[in-house]
């Protein structure tokens, strides 16, 4: 259900956790953190919801999002029905989410050990949360919310929704509110592995995107800023982003994708995650500027990018990983004869293990070449 989440990039990385885990190395693959960056109301925390594919985040217009989200996914295989966490299907039943499901949960790091398989209720205490340290006013608080979610349809994966950028303090809001703000993007958006999203509504000016500038602050060669516009259908008829998209105006190395959330109507009227996708799908297919290349268009294909920088940062890592197994399984090995018991590991077994590697790359070589080169053909 969850559409960053290419099943086979999943399967790809359970059965790498697996091959080194059977080897005692534990988490060798830290994917990178997803960060959200771009001015207030410009569609953050829609596009991160879209991208997970579950309702359950703050969005309005204002100022909603007020502490930064760190939201960790974590893969979870499905427990046997029988043990199924302590919770019935009927009373799965009673919850307000009809996607609600024993298999995919989230906890909260402030409320330890509860789990809320309700995203609805997810949703209600983030804003509950966010006004315990923030306050029930516009404040803003750089103390993160965490939040986990265990699902078997999810990357073990981290993505981080963030306060947007403002210039002028209203309310209680600090006077350096700016300042503030921006030290706290900065903060998450700094990390080499993050990968930013830097969020513009299509109907701003890109010269003035706060988003674009504070990424090319700490990336200033767009090695890992993909610009998300947001939007599309609110643009004037007429006007398109064509020229964006074509690299013509503020070229990025990985480009730009537009996507259209849901508007606050839609908001109000709880639309369906799954009939927004579907609304957005139709809205590219049939726009004149975009149906000749409605395929590079919408979350679908942003959630297809983030697969393929995955697969690349996957593909990078393995032959460092392969060389750290290798030099231990050495390093045992002398000692074992060093200690006479060369003969009890023999040199079968760390051929064994590099076999089930090297086995386990030539599996997936295909797979990692073919989106490499789709990643740099687009
Ligand atoms: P954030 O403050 O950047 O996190 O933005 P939100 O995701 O909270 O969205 C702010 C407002 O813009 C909400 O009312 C959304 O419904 C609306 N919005 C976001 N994206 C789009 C879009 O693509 N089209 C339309 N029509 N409205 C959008
Ligand atoms: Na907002
Ligand atoms: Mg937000």
């Amino acid at each position: 259900s969850i559409n960053v989440n290419d099943p086979s990039l999943i399967a790809l990385v359970n059965k790498l956790q697996d091959v080194f885990t059977t080897v005692g190395v534990q988490n060798p693959i830290d994917l990178p953190q997803i960060v959200v960056v771009g001015s207030q109301s410009s569609g953050k925390s829609s596009v991160l919801e879209n991208i997970v594919g579950r309702d359950f985040l703050p969005r309005g217009s204002g100022i909603v999002t007020r502490r930064p989200l760190v939201l960790q996914l974590i893969n979870r295989p499905p427990p046997a029905k029988m043990q199924s966490n302590g919770v019935s299907e009927e009373e799965l039943k009673k919850t307000s989410d009809s996607q609600a499901n024993v298999d995919e949960w989230g906890e909260f790091l402030h409320l330890p050990g509860q789990k809320f398989f309700d995203f609805n209720k997810i949703r209600d205490e983030i804003v509950k949360e966010t006004e315990a340290k923030a306050g029930r006013n516009v404040g803003i608080s750089p103390a993160p919310i965490n939040l986990r979610i265990y699902s078997p349809n999810v990357l073990t994966l981290t993505l981080v929704d963030l306060p947007g950028l403002t210039k002028v303090p209203v309310g209680d809001q600090p006077r350096d509110i700016e300042r503030q703000i921006k030290e706290m993007v900065l903060k998450q958006i700094s990390k080499p592995n993050a990968i930013i999203l830097a969020v513009t509504a299509a109907n701003v000016d890109l010269a003035n995107s706060d988003g674009l500038k504070l990424a090319r602050e700490v990336d200033p060669e767009g090695q890992r800023t993909i610009g998300v516009l947001t939007k599309i259908d609110l643009m004037d008829s007429g006007t398109d982003v064509v020229d964006i998209l074509a690299g013509r105006i503020i070229p990025l190395r990985l480009g730009y994708v537009p996507v259209v959330n849901r508007g606050q109507r839609d908001i109000e009227n709880k639309k369906r995650i799954d009939l927004a996708l579907k609304a957005e799908k139709e809205f590219f297919d049939n726009h004149p500027s975009y149906r000749n290349k409605a395929s590079y268009c919408g979350t679908p294909y942003l959630a297809r990018k983030l697969n393929l920088i995955l697969m690349m940062h996957i593909k990078q890592t393995l032959p460092d990983i392969k060389n750290r197994i290798t030099g231990s399984l050495q390093k045992y090995s002398q000692e074992l004869e060093q200690l006479g018991a060369g003969d009890l590991l023999g040199n079968n077994s760390s051929n064994i293990v590099l076999n089930i590697i090297t086995e386990f790359a030539n599996e997936y070589r295909t797979v990692l070449e073919g989106h490499s080169q789709e990643l740099s053909s687009n």
